[in-house]
């Protein structure tokens, strides 16, 4: 089984959690692609979708399933997104297609997070994916400083542009022992739009897909 094919097990299996008549939260990535299709199959079912980035609003759209704007919806139950890596406390790294700020923002009125990845992104400790980090563009190299006083070695995505207009830094070389807090002091650094750590709001369930299909961790 390919690593896509676990990914489209996880995504199909969170359709059993999402709550009918309510709005969904949708996260971004190749994982959530497959979650959107299966969202669209009972697109009749909910009132809608808040979406955490311009890729997903498109694809959701061109399936017919509205989306809605976060501003004028006060809550939802649950928010379906993928991850860069996840430990056994259900924090994660997540960013790696740039989409973090809206995502966390979304999951953050989210009642629930669950989190959809193949087995690959289960890890013990968080750091061997570089760390994603937006940054107001002119604030980039004060930022890489302050980064590696922190023991880390940002390289910039020069390529991309957030849905936010800002630049990505990725983190390398970094062993997130105290995720919790390492996310906080990288949120304190002036310049930095939020990072990819996502400790505080960790998940609250876990879908797993693997060659034997999906695992739940609660
Ligand atoms: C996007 C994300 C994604 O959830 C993360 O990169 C996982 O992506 P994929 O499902 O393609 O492996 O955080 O910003």
């Amino acid at each position: 089984m390919t690593q896509d094919e676990m990914k489209k097990n996880a995504a199909w299996a969170a359709l059993e959690y999402v709550p009918r008549h309510t709005i969904v939260g949708v996260g971004t990535g190749s994982t959530v692609n497959h979650f959107i299709d299966a969202l669209a199959s009972i697109k009749s079912e909910i009132k809608g979708a808040v979406s955490s980035s311009v890729q997903s609003t498109e694809k959701m759209r061109a399936l017919g399933i509205e989306v809605l704007d976060l501003n004028d919806v006060a809550s939802f139950s649950v928010y379906v997104d993928g991850a860069d890596e996840i430990n056994a406390a259900k924090q994660m790294i997540k960013g790696g297609g740039a989409a973090l700020t809206r995502e966390k923002i979304v999951a953050a009125v989210a009642d629930k997070f669950i989190c959809i990845v193949d087995s690959s992104k289960q890890v013990e400790i968080l750091g061997q994916f570089p760390l994603p980090v937006e940054v107001i563009p002119m604030a980039r190299n004060y930022v890489a400083r302050e980064l590696t006083k922190l023991g880390g070695r940002p390289v910039w995505r020069e390529a991309v542009i957030t849905d936010n207009g800002n630049i990505i830094l990725d983190v390398f070389d970094l062993k997130i022992t105290d995720p919790i807090t390492l996310e906080q002091q990288i949120n304190q650094i002036t310049g930095v739009v939020t990072n990819g750590i996502f400790a505080s709001r960790a998940a609250n369930l876990v879908l797993v897909g693997s060659a034997d299909g999906t695992l739940v961790l609660k």
